[in-house]
């Protein structure tokens, strides 16, 4: 029988959101219900709420949650009820052309919940990235759970569901840092801070920080920047290559996702560099850049899609390398807060005072 608990609805553009009863489904085939500890608030919550993202308004927000098993349908092999999971965006299928050949993160066939989510008056929720997780359960495919070590902190471990995971990723899956390579990171916000976290993990060693914000590279050294360039006062691109030698950086990663700060990373790359654009761009942006600068300095641009993420593969890593004090991940969470209090955080992340608040049940 579907039951009745609190979540966190967007109920139309730029509406502020509301907590709101709402009806969790039996789980049907392939399908689980997870009791939600914690679920981080992210900018992708917002753009729903905005209208940023599609108009299939209401949407049940909420996606870096972890949480544990309640009940799975029929099919469900991979978790029981019980089990301490983190969500992740989409089931995938295994079998697509992305999938076989081995970068499951542009599957092109993923199954999420089939049942949907409804209000009392059986209106359907949309749930944010496929998980709507501000809510005390929530309906996923039982492929969006990943099962990790329950010892650790609900608020801590959510975080890997998305913006903390797509930093890391970006360093290490995409960017492929290696022990002495030199890193630049421009945008120091929660997704830049795990770039720079997961390059200081993979052994980098030099790590440049570049922000317009002083308050942005202070936090950024705590993370592991070895130099920090304020781009209001310098230019970071002479700054990197004065840094680095004048070569420029092995690997830079652009965490703004705006054309001029993607333009600064291209020209900080040393020669053979890799640059990663981790940064969500809006449809509208464009960029020239001269063939010949592509051409001659060489090296690869490339794209960084979660992290490139393998959920089951990397979840459980990260939390073992923050149980035993090599990564921080509890950095990362500013705060915690309860489920009414999200138009608050909302309101916090976009002057630029938190990295995470985190709802916690
Ligand atoms: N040069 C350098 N840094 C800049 C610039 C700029 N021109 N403009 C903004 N920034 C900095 C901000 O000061 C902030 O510290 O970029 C950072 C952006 O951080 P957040 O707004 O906290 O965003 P975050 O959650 O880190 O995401 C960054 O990655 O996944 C994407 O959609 C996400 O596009 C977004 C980006
Ligand atoms: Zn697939
Ligand atoms: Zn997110």
């Amino acid at each position: 029988m579907a039951q009745q608990v609190q979540g966190v609805i967007a109920p139309g553009k730029n509406e502020a959101v509301r907590v709101e009863t709402i009806l969790v489904p039996d789980p049907g085939p392939g399908e689980a219900v997870v009791k939600i500890q914690a679920c981080g608030v992210c900018h992708t919550d917002l753009h729903y709420k905005q209208g940023g993202i599609n108009d299939d308004f209401p949407f049940l927000l909420g996606h870096e949650a972890a949480g544990v098993v309640e009940s799975v349908g029929d099919g469900v092999t991979d978790v029981a009820p019980g089990d301490f999971v983190v969500l992740n965006w989409r089931a995938v299928c295994g079998q697509c052309r992305a999938c076989l050949r081995g970068r499951p993160w542009y599957c092109f066939d993923t199954h999420n919940a089939k049942q949907k989510m409804t209000l009392l008056d059986g209106t359907e929720l949309s749930p944010a990235l496929g998980i709507g997780a501000f809510a005390e359960k929530t309906l996923v495919a039982a492929g969006q759970c990943t099962k990790v070590d329950p010892e650790v902190s609900p608020a801590v471990a959510g975080l890997l569901g998305c913006g903390v995971m797509a930093g890391i990723g970006a360093a290490i899956n995409t960017g492929q840092v290696g022990r002495g390579d030199s890193v630049a990171v421009i945008g120091c916000g929660g997704v830049g801070d795990a770039a720079i976290a997961g390059a200081r993990l993979a052994g980098a060693a030099k790590i440049i920080a570049v922000d317009i914000d002083d308050r942005k590279l202070e936090t950024a050294k705590k993370m592991g920047a070895t130099h920090t360039v304020n781009s209001r006062a310098d230019d970071p691109v002479e700054a990197i290559r004065a840094l680095t030698g004048g070569n420029g950086a092995d690997v830079v990663i652009e965490a703004v996702g705006r054309p001029e700060t993607y333009k600064q990373a291209f020209y900080a790359r040393d020669l053979a560099g890799t640059v990663v654009l981790v940064g969500v761009p809006t449809p509208e942006m464009q960029l020239e850049l001269p063939l010949l600068d592509v051409f001659g300095r060489g090296g690869s641009l490339k794209s960084s899609w979660y992290g490139d993420c393998l959920p089951s593969r990397d979840f459980p890593m990260l939390i073992d390398l923050h149980q035993q004090g090599r990564l921080d991940l509890g950095a990362f969470v500013t705060e915690t807060i309860q489920l009414g209090e999200i138009e608050q955080a909302f309101a916090r992340m976009h002057d630029g005072d938190v990295l995470r608040s985190v709802v916690v049940f």
